[in-house]
């Protein structure tokens, strides 16, 4: 079991993002459903912490072990203090006016200072020094530098369009952003949150009919999120 366990994990970080783990997984759950048991032995020395922190880990019924965790409690402090509750709730501005490649592509991107501008021309800025510093950064041709409030590691896909484009709302992965001054993560964006989600979002019923079961079994294979 141990020398399985080290095979697998030799042949997963030479493919140096685990493809392959998966049959790893599965067989060795079968013998010892215990993450501390499966991984400790091998992952310990061989993975850098932070990829594989032995706290967090989840073995999900089909036998795979994923991680799992909690989003992190601190909002993050912008250059500008820019709110969406104002923007989104008080001037009942739809989210693709700024976010509008979510539904095109795979980011879904932060407005570019122009747009911001296409009104904060005309808004004034007497003692408002939130949108004095907006106006300087326009000024100096600056690009505002937003601190990104979510961040898959490089190693993972995740395209916005498919999944606007299925019917999964924002909120449903960013929680009720129009409720929030400063904006704060409240996923944890690690692989047990989107399994969770694969295994039963209503929009693949809705999408693929009777071929939802094999949509969903589609959705688990690793090439899926990881190619
Ligand atoms: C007036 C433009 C504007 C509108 C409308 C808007 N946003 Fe934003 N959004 C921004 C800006 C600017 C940022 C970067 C600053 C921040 O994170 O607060 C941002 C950041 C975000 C982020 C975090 C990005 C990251 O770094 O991970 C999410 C998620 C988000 N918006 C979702 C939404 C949703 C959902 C809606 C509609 C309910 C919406 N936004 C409407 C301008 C806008
Ligand atoms: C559709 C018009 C419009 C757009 C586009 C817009 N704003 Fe605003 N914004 C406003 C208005 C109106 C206010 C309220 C001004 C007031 O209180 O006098 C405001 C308020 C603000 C404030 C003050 C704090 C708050 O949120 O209430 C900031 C900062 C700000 N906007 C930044 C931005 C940034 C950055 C962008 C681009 C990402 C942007 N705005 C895009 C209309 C807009
Ligand atoms: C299925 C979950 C999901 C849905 C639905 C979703 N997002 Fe995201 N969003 C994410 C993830 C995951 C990231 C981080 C992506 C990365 O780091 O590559 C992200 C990142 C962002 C960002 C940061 C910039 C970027 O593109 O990476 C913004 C802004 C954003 N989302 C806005 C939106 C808006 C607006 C909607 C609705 C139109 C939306 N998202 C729908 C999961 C989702
Ligand atoms: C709230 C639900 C939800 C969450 C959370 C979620 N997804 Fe999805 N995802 C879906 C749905 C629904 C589909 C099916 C879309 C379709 O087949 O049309 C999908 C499909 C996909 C696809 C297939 C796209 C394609 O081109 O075939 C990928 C890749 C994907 N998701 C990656 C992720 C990743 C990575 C995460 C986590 C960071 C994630 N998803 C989180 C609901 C979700
Ligand atoms: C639906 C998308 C999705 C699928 C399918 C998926 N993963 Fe992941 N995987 C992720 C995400 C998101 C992360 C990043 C987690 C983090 O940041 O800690 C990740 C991280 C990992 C890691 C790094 C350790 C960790 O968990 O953080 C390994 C190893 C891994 N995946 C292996 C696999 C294998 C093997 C399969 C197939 C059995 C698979 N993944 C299927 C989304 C997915």
């Amino acid at each position: 079991m141990l020398k399985l366990t080290r095979a697998c994990l030799a042949f997963t970080l030479t493919m140096s993002v685990a493809i392959g783990l998966a049959g790893c997984a599965s067989k060795a759950s079968a013998e010892a459903a215990d993450p501390e048991e499966t991984f400790t032995l091998g992952m310990k020395n061989l993975l850098p912490p932070e990829l594989f922190d032995l706290k967090k880990m989840e073995v999900l019924p089909e036998g795979l072990v994923v991680t799992v965790g909690e989003p992190p409690d601190q909002a993050i402090e912008q250059p500008i203090a820019f709110t969406h509750t104002r923007h989104v709730k008080d001037l009942g501005m739809d989210c693709s006016y700024c976010h509008s490649n979510a539904r095109k592509g795979v980011h879904a991107g932060v407005p570019a200072e122009n747009v911001c501008m296409g009104c904060h021309a005309l808004v004034d800025t007497t003692d408002r020094p939130e949108l004095e510093k907006l106006k300087d950064y326009w000024a100096k041709g600056e690009a505002i530098p937003w601190k990104k409030v979510h961040d898959l590691p490089d190693y993972v896909y995740f395209s916005h369009k498919r999944h606007v484009v299925a019917g999964v709302q924002c909120q449903e992965c960013h929680g009720e952003v129009q409720e929030m001054t400063v904006n704060q993560r409240v996923a944890t964006l690690k692989m047990g949150w989107c399994l969770d989600c694969h295994a039963q979002h209503p929009s693949i019923d809705d999408n693929y009919g009777t071929k939802a079961e094999l949509r969903r079994a589609e959705l688990k294979d690793c090439w899926t999120c990881h190619k």
